[in-house]
C-alpha cells in the first residue's frame, strides 16, 4: 500500500489544481477521480444514452474500458484506447458525469480503479467519496471547499481562460445542482469524513491553500520534509 492523501470537495473548490501541486511538492501521483467519471459521461453521450437510462448505463460500464497514464507528469485519461483528456472539461460532460454516477455499476467500476491505484503507489487522490468510501485508511484526509459564488467565479474564470464561453449565473446554477446530487445520492454520496480537516478556500490565495495542505501533510518540518514523508 503506498502513502495515501485524500482530498474531497465539491465542484469547483479548487480540488484539482492543488492536489495537482501537493503531489508535485510531495513527488506523488495525482490521481483525478473526476475525469475518469468524465470518460464514462463522455462514453455515454457519444452513445446518445440519457441519464435516466439506467440499462443503457450499465452497459456502458461493460463496453468502456476507462484506464489512466502519464506523460510528463500529467495524468491522461484512455477511454477504449483513445486519449479523452482534451474532451472532457465540459459542463456538459461535467453534469453527465453527476448524474450517471449515482449509478453503483459506475461507482464499483471507478472506486476497483482507484483502489489498485492507490495500492501500487504514493498517491493525492482528488474527489468525492475518496476518504470516506475509496481510501477510508488514508494517511491524510482533507475536505475542501468554497462558496458557491467564489466557485462559480473561479470555473468562469478558467472557462474564459480557454478561449470558452462563461456564463456565471448559469455555472452557479449548474454547480448547485451538482452539489445537491453529489450529496443526495443514495451510493457513496459527497461529505466531509469523520477524520478529515475541512478547508475553506474562499478567501485563500492559492498559495495559502498549498501551504495549508502542506503543513497538514505534516510536510512544512525540516524544509517540506516530515518524517511522514521520508
Ligand atoms: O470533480 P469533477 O467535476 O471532475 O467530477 C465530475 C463528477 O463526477 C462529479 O460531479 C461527481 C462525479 N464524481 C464522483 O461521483 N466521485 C468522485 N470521486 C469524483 C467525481
Amino acid at each position: 500500500m503506498g502513502k495515501n492523501i485524500a482530498i474531497d470537495g465539491p465542484a469547483g473548490a479548487g480540488k484539482s489544481t492543488i492536489a495537482k501541486s501537493l503531489a508535485k511538492k510531495l513527488g506523488y501521483i495525482y490521481v483525478d477521480t473526476g475525469a475518469m467519471y468524465r470518460a464514462m459521461a463522455l462514453y455515454m453521450l457519444r452513445k446518445g444514452i440519457s441519464a435516466d437510462d439506467t440499462a443503457g448505463i450499465e452497459s456502458a460500464c461493460t463496453e468502456a474500458d476507462v484506464s489512466i497514464v502519464y506523460a510528463d507528469g500529467e495524468q491522461q485519461v484512455i477511454l477504449n484506447g483513445e486519449n479523452v483528456n482534451g474532451l472532457i472539461r465540459t459542463e456538459e460532460v461535467g453534469n453527465m458525469a453527476s448524474a450517471s454516477s449515482v449509478n453503483p455499476k459506475v461507482r464499483e467500476k471507478m472506486t476497483e480503479l482507484q483502489r489498485k491505484l492507490a495500492s501500487e503507489a504514493d498517491v493525492v487522490m482528488d474527489g468525492r467519496d475518496i476518504g470516506t468510501f475509496v481510501l477510508p485508511n488514508a494517511d491524510v484526509k482533507i475536505y475542501l471547499t468554497a462558496s458557491i459564488e467564489e466557485r462559480a467565479r473561479r470555473r468562469a474564470l478558467e472557462y474564459e481562460k480557454k478561449g470558452m464561453p462563461a456564463d456565471i449565473e448559469q455555472i452557479a446554477k449548474d454547480i448547485a445542482e451538482r452539489d445537491y446530487r453529489d450529496m443526495h445520492r443514495e451510493h457513496a454520496p459527497l461529505r466531509q469524513a469523520e477524520d478529515a480537516t475541512l478547508v475553506d478556500t474562499s478567501d485563500m490565495s492559492i498559495e495559502e491553500v498549498e501551504a495549508r495542505l502542506m503543513e497538514l501533510c505534516g510536510a512544512q518540518k525540516n524544509g517540506g520534509k516530515s518524517d511522514f514523508f521520508a
